[in-house]
């Protein structure tokens, strides 16, 4: 069990939080969805540029292909919505287009504004979606074909899907997954790393603790056979995770798609 804070709603709402991966099928009318996104475009933006969009999937065969490309993630056509939520450059492209005004705007500095600002509006529509009972789960699985992603969704040049998010009414009641320490992530002053192997040591046991490991062990990495064996905790389960190159494809899919990242 998490410990809440209830000093008001709003840090109370932000505790309540977990990803909902079951829903029911009611269908989410256009203005619910509307005043979710809405409230989203709520967060700061840099220099208020917004550069960022979403598309909002609510077609059931567009789900069921978007649930295959984003590794067979059954909550996506389960959900009755799924939001792209993209990086999106392009709207200042074309405004400049429009006027012949020069516009430099495909470099790293532009695909991380861009995408930080995406990741910001996305945050507040989930805070929103949740305060008004909704539950929500990102896809982060949207980047593993992002080109057939950006094909089906007709992304034009200069949007690049970030993250995706189901959308929908729970059907499930999962467990608030402990964080870590909140000195594992903070510090004072000066970065440090002192504390640090007992704090993930002290994490590993109260994620063994909540069961979540149990029967979605992700197997040890065969190629490396010399690795220390440990306990089956956060610690194992994450490296295992980030064993592997993943998505290497996604430069070249930013660069065709006009973010030149240099
Ligand atoms: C950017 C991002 C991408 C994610 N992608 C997926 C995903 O593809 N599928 C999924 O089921 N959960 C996904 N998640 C949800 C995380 O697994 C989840 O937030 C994390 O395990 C913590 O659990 P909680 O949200 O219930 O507290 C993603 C979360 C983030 C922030």
């Amino acid at each position: 069990m998490i410990e809440f804070d209830t000093t008001n709603s709003t840090i109370e709402d932000l505790y309540k939080h977990r990803s909902i991966r079951a829903y029911k099928t009611a269908p989410l009318s256009k203005e619910l969805i509307t005043q979710v996104v809405t409230a989203g475009q709520r967060a700061s933006t840099s220099s208020n540029l917004q550069q960022y969009s979403v598309v909002i999937i609510t077609d059931q065969a567009k789900r069921d292909k978007l649930a295959e490309l984003c590794g067979g993630q059954k909550h996506i056509s389960q959900a009755p919505v799924f939001m792209a939520w993209c990086a999106d450059v392009s709207r200042l492209r074309r405004a400049a287009a429009r006027v012949n005004a020069p516009n430099e705007i495909g470099y790293v500095e532009n695909f991380l504004v861009s995408a930080v600002d995406a990741a910001l509006a996305m945050q507040n529509a989930a805070v929103a979606a949740e305060s008004l009972g909704l539950g929500m789960c990102y896809i982060g699985g949207i980047r593993n074909n992002s080109q057939a992603v950006i094909d089906l969704l007709q992304l034009p040049e200069g949007v690049f899907p970030v993250s995706g998010m189901t959308l929908g009414w729970p059907d499930a009641n999962p467990i608030h997954r402990p964080r870590l320490d909140v000195n594992a992530i903070m510090f004072w002053d000066t970065y440090g790393t002192d504390n640090e192997e007992a704090l993930l040591e002290a994490y590993d046991d109260k994620m063994i603790e909540t069961g979540i490991y149990d029967g979605r062990q992700i197997p040890a990495d065969p190629n490396n056979p010399n690795a220390k064996p440990q306990r089956y905790g956060w610690q194992s389960h994450s490296l295992r995770r980030v064993s592997a190159p993943k998505r290497v494809e996604m430069s070249d899919v930013l660069k065709k798609q006009g973010f030149k990242l240099k």
